[in-house]
């Protein structure tokens, strides 16, 4: 019993250190930093390092080799380790003691949850500090893609790459995949000769493209930030502590876009403190990357489609910039508290973008970022209206909403201004140098929030944090960014809709994208056909080449049966797999009987291109099960 005892207060002391403070932690708290989304015992026994060693397979789509785990018992006695596993195939455990060397190990694995993946139960003998698991992948892992020379920019070499947020980590590596277990990382990598592979580790662009490369990632990182891509790359610096890698036909366009990167990370240090992984790199994927951004830590993973040549969708780039800080090095302890990570990251994202372009373009910014947040609040039940919200028996995935990226990003703004910039960024720059390196809760942040941002009496009384956190919809004090820009769009807007301009008369030719972007979503739902072509003979919207507006012009074109604009829609969605651009054209097609067999008959086609991450929203939309 006294042993019980004591483990369980060892176990109680080292968790509280590894994940943060509990000030206040009762029952409802304990299950709030549960890991509804991991079967691993991260509190008996916790991995700390992973050595991988893996072949990247284009002919079978498989990465085949082996992951060595490292790890520490909290819990004395404790003898099996469960990790997380999706569609992998175990060829062999073993356990590693600084005595014996490697023996085999016993292992299981259980059946597979849909949402989670199988539970892999390895046995370990009391001496036992590591463990290897020999293991291959499924040509369907859901956190790679395997393209085809075709489907790349340079049509002469395959590409594969990763995608581990939020739970496809174990989809390709046997590990602990909860985003609250932080581990350091080695690997050696082996590709087809010429081919170049890049991880969220240290990347060296010097390196010869002989096919054998060794990565290390010195910093603790949660599973979800552990990435790798392999392919024909080039390499542009940009800076000295930032660059480029992308395809060689892309990256002279991809190093002008991203120019600004390092005055970028030079204001978010002025705002937030020093930069702590060493370089910034981006990697610009082919077409079929499912996101606009993922920041793996050290290279950030990017579509092409923000490569407009006027560097006018750069905010990505501030926002994986600023992820370097929340999220990387303070992360989401569980996926209940994605706010912390992408609702802090907007909102620095917005002040990162206000530092190097100005308060107007920010206030763009906003203004586009809160129309998208009120189309989600619409649509959206009020369980999902939520910050904390629940994502019990859910996949994760299902939380990607405007939700924690804006409203999170809106709360942030109201406390800035309930205590004053000046206040505030003292505030989160201490925020992040406390909990650095460190997985986190909601709790954990309002308890820290609370001691040292409102202790100010008058301040936690014109706040209603706990309406923020744990009510659906906006509070009555919710910020209303405004833009005087999008306030002379609208005019030319109105003039334009109620017969008072012609198209070509309207004033736009200083406009930017993000005037354009607010001016389509500003006209009326329907359009006669001869509005539809006034506007694109005056503005060649059906030709427009940057990927937002087109998007946008393509929505309105659907809605309004607008047909000279069915080729561009073809070209686009079997051109493009990123899910925020392609999944609302498919769901508007699908609005009606007819536009729903086109978007099947064009889905056939595009299918095979697009990243299981797209499919797997797409599919159900059109009821897709061939
Ligand atoms: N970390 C996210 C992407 C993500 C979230 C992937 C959840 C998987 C699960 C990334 O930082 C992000 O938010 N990307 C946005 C762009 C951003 C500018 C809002 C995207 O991809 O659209
Ligand atoms: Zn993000």
């Amino acid at each position: 019993m006294l042993r019980f005892l004591l483990a369980l207060l060892l176990t109680c002391a080292v968790v509280a250190c590894e994940s943060g403070p509990s000030a206040t932690d009762g029952p409802a708290e304990d299950a709030a930093r549960r890991d509804l989304h991991s079967y691993a015992n991260s509190d008996e026994i916790r991995v700390t390092h992973i050595e991988l060693d893996l072949e990247v397979r284009f002919d079978e789509r498989r990465l085949r080799g082996s992951a060595m785990l490292s790890f520490d018992r909290l819990e004395e006695g404790a003898d099996a380790l469960i990790l997380d596993t999706r569609d992998l195939t175990i060829t062999a455990v073993e356990s590693w003691s600084p005595t014996g060397g490697f023996d085999a190990a016993t292992f299981s694995l259980a059946e597979a949850d849909p949402v989670l993946g199988a539970p892999l139960t390895l046995v370990l003998p009391p001496e036992a500090t590591r463990a290897r698991v020999t293991y291959e992948t499924s040509p369907g892992a859901s956190g790679l893609q395997w393209l085809t020379p075709e489907q790349t920019a340079g049509r002469e070499q395959p590409f594969m790459f990763t995608q581990s947020q939020a739970i496809h980590a174990r989809s390709w590596i046997p590990l602990q995949d909860s985003p609250a277990v932080r581990v350091t990382y080695g690997a050696r990598i082996r590709t087809p000769e010429g081919l170049r592979a890049v991880m969220s580790a240290a990347n060296d662009p010097e390196a010869a493209a002989d096919g054998d490369y060794r990565f290390d990632m010195p910093q603790p990182i949660p599973s979800y930030l552990i990435a790798l891509a392999a392919g024909d790359l080039a390499f542009r610096s940009l800076g000295e502590r930032t660059g480029v890698y992308a395809e060689p036909s892309v990256v002279d366009a991809a190093a002008d876009e991203f120019a600004d990167t390092e005055s970028m990370m030079a204001a978010t240090e002025r705002l937030y403190g020093p930069y702590r992984w060493e370089r910034y790199d981006l990697l610009v994927l082919p077409p079929s990357f499912p996101f606009g951004g993922m920041e793996n830590p050290r290279l950030t993973f990017a579509t092409p489609t923000i490569l407009a040549g006027d560097r006018s969708l750069v905010s990505l780039v501030a926002h994986e910039l600023a992820h370097s800080w929340s999220g990387n090095l303070v992360t989401n302890a569980t996926w209940r508290d994605f706010w912390l990570n992408e609702g802090f990251t907007v909102y620095l994202e917005r002040r990162i973008v206000e530092a190097v372009y100005g308060p107007d373009r920010e206030a763009m910014e906003a203004v586009l970022g809160l129309r998208a947040l009120h189309a989600d609040l619409e649509r959206l039940d009020a369980a999902d209206q939520i910050l904390h919200v629940d994502l019990a028996r859910r996949d994760p995935d299902a939380g990607m909403t405007q939700v924690p990226y804006e409203k999170g990003a809106l709360f942030l703004r109201r406390l800035e201004e309930a205590a004053g910039r000046e206040r505030f960024d003292a505030f989160l720059r201490g925020y992040f140098d406390h909990f650095a390196f460190r997985s986190i809760t909601t709790a954990d942040f309002l308890a820290y929030a609370a001691e040292h941002l409102l202790a100010d009496e008058a301040l936690a009384g014109a706040v209603p944090v706990e309406e923020w956190v744990r009510a659906p919809g906006l509070p009555a004090d919710a910020p209303r960014p405004a833009s005087a820009a999008f306030d002379v769009v609208e005019t030319a807007a109105a003039a334009w809709a109620g017969g008072a301009v012609r198209a070509a008369d309207l004033e736009t030719a200083a406009w930017t994208t993000h005037e354009w972007l607010h001016f389509l979503a500003v006209l009326p739902e329907r359009l006669e056909r001869a509005r539809m072509v006034e506007l694109d003979a005056a503005f060649g919207l059906t030709g427009s080449p940057n990927a937002e507006i087109a998007h946008q012009w393509l929505l309105i074109a659907i809605r309004n049966a607008y047909r000279p604009a069915d080729a561009r829609l073809e070209r686009y969605l079997l051109g493009i797999g990123r899910r925020k651009l392609i999944l609302p054209l498919y769901a508007a097609l699908a609005a009606t009987p007819d536009g729903r067999e086109r978007a099947r008959a064009i889905y056939r086609r595009a299918r095979p291109g697009y990243h299981p991450i797209a499919t797997g929203s797409i599919d159900p939309l059109l009821g897709w099960d061939e």
